[in-house]
């Protein structure tokens, strides 16, 4: 008999609020990739955005380093080692133009993910609303709902550069929103931020009490020369709003879980009460190797990484070109969103067709929310001859 069947029914039964949402997306993927490679096929992901290249050497050194001495084999604060605050704090001076108190600015987290979905416990009550960039990472919409809360989709506009229209969100929404998640460059359009939609959504967040919440995953990797803002460089922005930076991608870092909380001071003393009462911080020497990351000597391996991922784009949309597929390339991410061929009924039906006669694996739309149907996402973080290999086959197809 198995542990789910046993005379108590299903048993242990999961919460209604893990009911509420679907498994993860990336989760579900792994589990596809896993069975066909099992069955022997020759599967490419093009799934997940986790980049392909080592971490940068002079973080791993200063790991090392860091590791090796015994101070930082404790529990770490949940306030974070005055070292790691004040690089970020001196990287956002030199790289944004933005100034911030190291003692009440700034704090660390682990994994822009982890700090996403714990501002949604702290700042959430059960009839309040999230507003969801859509489509958009999947925290946004399930972190409200396992905080017990509910998640409003704000579609993302094409015509308008992908800026939500936020003159559409009803009163009765506005009155009940208590979060905004915004995130330019964006996951999983690639578009940059729209002229004036942060000085919108800050005016939107002042008038109805929403804290605006920018989710800067990918501020670091941009090409054609455009260099993307720190929502904080917007007047008044701290007072209204907190931005979550991560290492993750622009350093390569996805596993190190390294990222880090910046902007209003009190909506981030709340998160700290959270943090303080679920986790106990980030591990001191992954602080001390984020905080080498920051710094400008690492400026030219992030140059050489924008190289290596703009020569993808070009790969994969000049590709795509000549099959037929209409793309733009993206001036930020490492994503290219591309339309689905119009025989296909839905954008889950035309990856895993892709899947099945192709091995290549690509994220359907729908996934990041309703407004990503009719949309198929492709991750640039693969090897250039297997990135070739995948849109030679999805030419092929
Ligand atoms: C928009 C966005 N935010 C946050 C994350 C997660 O970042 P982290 O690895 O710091 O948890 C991702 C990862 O794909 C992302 O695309």
């Amino acid at each position: 008999m198995r542990f789910t069947e046993t005379r108590l029914g299903a048993h242990p039964r999961p919460s209604k609020r893990l009911e509420r949402i679907p498994p993860y997306l990336f989760a579900e993927l792994e589990r596809q990739i896993r069975a066909k490679r099992a069955a022997g096929v020759d599967v490419i992901s093009l799934g997940i955005g986790d980049p392909d290249t080592p971490t940068y050497a002079p973080i791993v050194e200063a790991m090392r380093a860091a590791v090796a001495d015994l101070g930082t084999h404790r529990y770490p604060s949940n306030r974070g080692r005055r070292e790691f605050r004040e690089a970020v704090c001196a990287f956002y001076a030199r790289r944004f133009g933005v100034e911030l108190d190291p003692e009440t600015e700034v704090m660390p987290a682990i994994g822009a993910k982890e700090c996403i979905f714990n501002l949604n416990l702290a700042f959430l009550n059960p009839d309040d609303v999230a507003l969801a960039a859509d489509p958009g990472y999947p925290v946004y919409t399930g972190g409200p709902l396992l905080a017990g809360a509910q998640a409003e989709p704000m579609p993302l506009i094409p015509e308008f550069g992908f800026a939500p229209d936020l003159d559409a969100i009803s009163a009765e929404s506005l009155g009940r929103s208590r979060l905004m998640f915004l995130n330019y460059p964006n996951n999983p359009t690639g578009a940059v931020l729209p002229e004036g939609l942060f000085e919108r959504a800050i005016e939107l967040g002042r008038r109805h009490g929403i804290l605006v919440v920018h989710d800067n995953a990918y501020s670091e990797i941009t090409y054609d020369g455009y260099v993307a803002p720190s929502f904080l460089a917007t007047p008044g922005a701290k007072e209204v709003g907190v931005e979550v930076f991560s290492l993750s991608k622009g350093y390569n870092m996805t596993g190190w879980r390294c990222a880090a909380i910046v902007g209003n001071a009190q909506a981030i003393e709340h998160y700290w009460r959270l943090k303080s009462n679920i986790d106990s911080g980030l591990f001191d020497a992954v602080q001390l190797a984020g905080a080498t990351a920051l710094g400008p000597e690492l400026d030219a391996h992030v140059g050489a990484m924008k190289a290596l991922y703009q020569r993808r784009r070009d790969l994969v949309c000049n590709a795509l070109g000549r099959a037929g597929v209409t793309v733009s390339a993206p001036k930020g991410t490492i994503y290219i969103w591309a339309p689905v061929p119009a025989e296909f009924s839905s954008s889950a039906d035309y990856c895993a067709h892709v899947l099945e006669r192709t091995g290549v694996v690509i994220s359907p739309g729908a996934a990041y929310g309703p407004s990503g149907e009719g949309f198929f996402r492709v991750s640039l973080t693969t090897p250039d001859d297997r990135l070739r290999e995948a849109v030679e086959r999805l030419r092929r197809l």
